[in-house]
């Protein structure tokens, strides 16, 4: 078979497929801890609210009429409705339905824009720039072309309360007329930082003075599943595209993502869709349109699940800083998502070496060194030197994940 350039920049492995096997292997075999993947949480009192919902769709016909049914390729349009109504009371956003479009997850949405706003251009080449790495392991390879990517590594600030926080360098981010899009996700896979609302503001103005976008991936994020711990204010403007997902509620089955832009760019999108799929899927808009009609939403992501990610995050801690009392252990503070960064300053091997250590232990985790889009992790020290876990599964495999991560490490430093 002969590929076309297109088929053969996809013919590799790549860091996704890398984690995403993992994920698979991990799942397959019995007595593995999986710290490694981005499921959401199994969390029973959420999953009987979607059952419910669900029976009550079934009942009420709904079920079978999305199933049996093409959306239209904006998505289906009750839920477009909602959602704008949704926005406009929460946050006093000035959008309709026609600022908002559904897609195959948000990963989907991200390989539509990067390559709609990155890559050739005429005579010249843009990219994506994205302002702050470590950052989603996601963005790395969906460019059709490759090296669309550009980004700054984080400054770290070391705070009073042990933990450690990136934040953007703007003194060495070098923006001009090459980048096309500025991309960044709040909170952020894989540190749980979350970009302040004075970052957001800056970053915004360097994108409206060079004309182009700004991206924020908002699957973690307000409103909803509002797996962020400190409060902060959700951003969007007519030049912001924010993109949200229903996966980190506990639906990512369901596939669906919703992206929120100006007009234009959302009947760009719909045409797109339409092109490439026909219609996004329907099962997760109709549960969640009716979880916010009956304004079950907001109690389900306030009362439930940013509690239960808070409280894994703080028990996560509270069982590394007891396992390893060691100064060259630190810890990203966890502001959301459902991940811990740890750097291990001055780690005798490379991350992805601990990483095979770990996983001959039985521990699945992902090196650093895949959070790294657009450098060349090969000669950064700090790449190689943090890991990220994920806090979803229950207190006694945490505890034994932290046990074998501790005895592991006195071997590599
Ligand atoms: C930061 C971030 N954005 C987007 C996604 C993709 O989510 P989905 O395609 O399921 O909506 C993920 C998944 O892990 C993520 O961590």
């Amino acid at each position: 078979m002969k590929f076309s350039d297109f088929g053969k920049r996809f013919h590799g492995y790549s860091g996704i497929t890398h984690l995403m096997d993992d994920l698979a292997e991990g799942l397959a075999q019995p007595g593995v801890i999986m710290l490694g993947g981005g499921n959401p949480a199994t969390i029973p009192e959420v999953e009987m609210v979607f059952d419910r919902v669900l029976g009550e769709l079934h009942d009420a016909g709904g079920l079978m009429e999305t199933l049996a049914n093409y959306d239209a390729p904006q998505g289906k349009g009750a839920f477009l409705e909602t959602l704008a109504g949704f926005f406009q009371e929460q946050y006093g956003w000035n959008i309709t339905s026609k600022n908002i479009a559904l897609t195959h997850g948000s990963q989907s949405a991200f390989f539509i824009l990067f390559n709609s706003f990155a890559g050739k251009s005429g005579n010249a080449t843009r990219r994506v720039l994205i302002p702050l790495v470590p950052e989603y392991i996601g963005y790395c390879d969906v460019g059709i072309e490759a090296d669309i990517l550009t980004s700054q590594q984080a400054r770290i600030a070391h705070r009073d309360d042990g933990f450690f926080k990136y934040q953007v360098d703007f003194e060495n981010l070098q923006v001009d007329d090459s980048i096309g899009l500025i991309c960044v996700s709040r909170p952020t896979n894989p540190s749980g930082n979350v970009l302040t609302d004075d970052e957001c503001s800056q970053l915004d103005q360097i994108a409206r003075t060079h004309d182009v976008p700004l991206l924020i991936d908002s699957a973690y994020g307000t409103p909803f599943p509002n797996i962020i711990f400190d409060p902060v204010t959700p951003f969007w403007n007519d030049n912001c595209i924010v993109c949200m997902s229903l996966s980190k509620l506990g639906l990512p089955g369901a596939r669906t993502g919703i992206v929120i832009a100006n007009e234009d760019v959302i009947s760009y999108f719909s045409n797109m869709t339409a092109i490439t799929s026909l219609a996004p899927a329907g099962i997760g808009a109709a549960i969640v349109n009716q979880l916010i009609i009956e304004r079950e939403l907001l109690p389900l992501c306030d009362d439930l699940i940013r509690p239960f990610y808070k409280a894994r995050a703080e028990l996560a801690v509270a069982l590394l800083r007891a396992s390893i009392d060691d100064p060259r252990l630190h810890i990203h503070k966890p502001q959301g998502a459902m991940f811990l960064w740890l750097w291990f300053e001055g780690l005798g091997v490379t991350s992805t070496e601990l990483y095979q250590r770990l996983k001959r232990r039985g521990l699945l985790v992902v090196p650093g060194k895949y959070f790294f889009p657009g450098q060349d992790v090969d000669t950064n020290r700090h790449a190689e030197s943090c890991l990220r876990m994920n806090y979803v599964q229950s207190e006694q495999e945490l505890a034994k994940g932290v046990e074998i991560l501790a005895r592991e490490l006195r071997n590599c430093w």
